[in-house]
């Protein structure tokens, strides 16, 4: 008989759930691997539109496949003029996360092969779901700021482009290689709250959009993707560097977090947490805004000694702790952060929900459908007695 395991209220954590053969990140370590590749490997010599092509298709494109992989992002990267309109219809202080939340089912109503559940026609949708979430992004942002959409420039590649439809200035080539760089650090990442949201979602044989858009909900989160967000505001907040240790005891003691600190799975610095600071300091210097990365540092080694002082050694900055800054420099406003990491982040959604779909890591994909144990009222197998409502006290 099948016995079910009790393991409750820990997150999952250690849980094995499902294989893949996507991404990996060893906690202990401090490494993280797409495909094979190690991250440090790719943010250094890929781009985004090759990263998302090995996430979706288990090894590098040849430049044949790659140029048709990208002149197929730029074709998809239109949105329907119904989308903008509802998008110009909305409350303009509505929530990034939110409106691209909402927008997704819409791109699902403009697909007319929604139904189409191939694995060719999944690639299709990952592809056009790559493209799209950009340029919502990009869209909300001029619209909820009473201005036109932009068209795209086909000749920018994808963080170019995003970065011209969001600003309405060609950026130059550096800040958009550091965006493409940014985007390749955040494609993926194992089983994360927002990832297993959507393999959970398609695992019901849902289709993609409707996974999508519960792997938006989930990055909204600030434990989650939401944290970039909470990071920069931490910064706004603080400031000046003398004021950072006493804040720093005093959300400890307060029993608040310090955002961008910590992970549910490292336990030394997130490997990509490393590449953000060395990429903070450049830009920094650049700009000219090198307080950013100093306030963060002073931050850092004030959260992490504060923490051993409480006997928690393993907590380090994560992802979103340097992302924030570097975000804030590019002109990137504090409620677009979390947006951008789902600019990135569904190259692996995607790759996650086909894998599940087709059961590609293991022989056959499941329902997820855990149990649950009953602690409410109970009043014997026939159930409680129903009071009428009208002699109801
Ligand atoms: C990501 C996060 C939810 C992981 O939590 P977790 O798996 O419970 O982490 P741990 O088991 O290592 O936590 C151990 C302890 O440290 C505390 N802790 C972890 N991160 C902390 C943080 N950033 N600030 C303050 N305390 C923190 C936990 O509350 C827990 O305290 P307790 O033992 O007194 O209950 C957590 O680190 C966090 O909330 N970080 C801030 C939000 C963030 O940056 N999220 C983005 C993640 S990429």
């Amino acid at each position: 008989m099948f016995e079910p395991a009790t393991t409750k209220n820990i997150g999952l954590r250690g849980v094995k759930v499902a294989d893949t053969k996507i991404s990996h990140v060893d906690g202990e370590n401090g490494i993280l691997i797409y495909r094979g590749y190690r991250i440090e490997d790719l943010a250094k010599n890929s781009t985004f539109e090759e990263t998302a092509y090995l996430l979706l298709h288990d090894r590098l494109p040849g430049a044949g496949e790659l140029e048709e992989f990208n002149r197929q992002l730029v074709r998809a990267r239109q949105i329907p003029s119904f989308i903008l309109n509802t998008l110009k219809d909305l409350p303009h202080g509505a929530p990034p996360m939110d409106v691209l939340q909402a927008s997704v089912p819409l791109l699902a109503m403009a697909d007319p092969d929604v139904t189409n559940d191939s694995r060719e026609a999944n690639v299709t949708k990952a592809m056009n779901l790559i493209a799209s979430i950009a340029s919502l992004v990009a869209a909300w942002q001029r619209i909820r700021h009473d201005k036109d959409p932009l068209p795209n420039d086909e000749a920018l590649s994808h963080a170019g482009n995003f970065l011209w439809q969001l600003t309405g200035e060609k950026p130059d080539p550096e800040t958009a290689k550091d965006l493409d760089t940014a985007l390749v650090l955040h494609a993926d990442h194992s089983f994360n709250p927002s990832t297993f949201a959507c393999r959970e979602v398609v695992s019901t044989q849902a289709h993609m959009y409707a996974a999508v858009a519960a792997g938006v909900g989930a990055l909204s989160g600030s434990l989650h993707g939401g944290a970039n967000a909470q990071v920069m505001k931490m910064l706004m907040e603080l400031r000046d560097e003398k004021d950072v240790r006493g804040w720093v005891n005093k959300q400890l003691d307060s029993g608040r977090k310090i955002m961008g600190m910590g992970h549910a799975v490292y336990k030394t610095i997130d490997p990509r947490a490393r590449f953000l600071k060395d990429m903070c300091f450049r830009l920094g210097k650049k700009l000219g805004q090198e307080h950013w990365c100093n306030l963060s540092s002073v931050i850092e080694e004030s959260a992490v000694s504060a923490f051993e002082k409480r006997g928690k050694t393993t907590i380090k900055p994560n992802v979103d702790f340097y992302s924030a800054p570097v975000y804030h420099m590019m002109g990137i406003p504090g409620d677009l952060m979390t947006p951008i990491f789902a600019v990135s982040r569904i190259a692996g959604w995607t790759a996650h929900i086909i894998e599940e779909k087709f059961g590609d890591a293991q022989e056959k994909p499941a329902l997820y459908r855990p149990s649950s144990e009953y602690i409410g009222n109970y009043c014997g197998k026939t159930g409680c007695a129903y009071e009428p409502l009208e002699t109801r006290k």
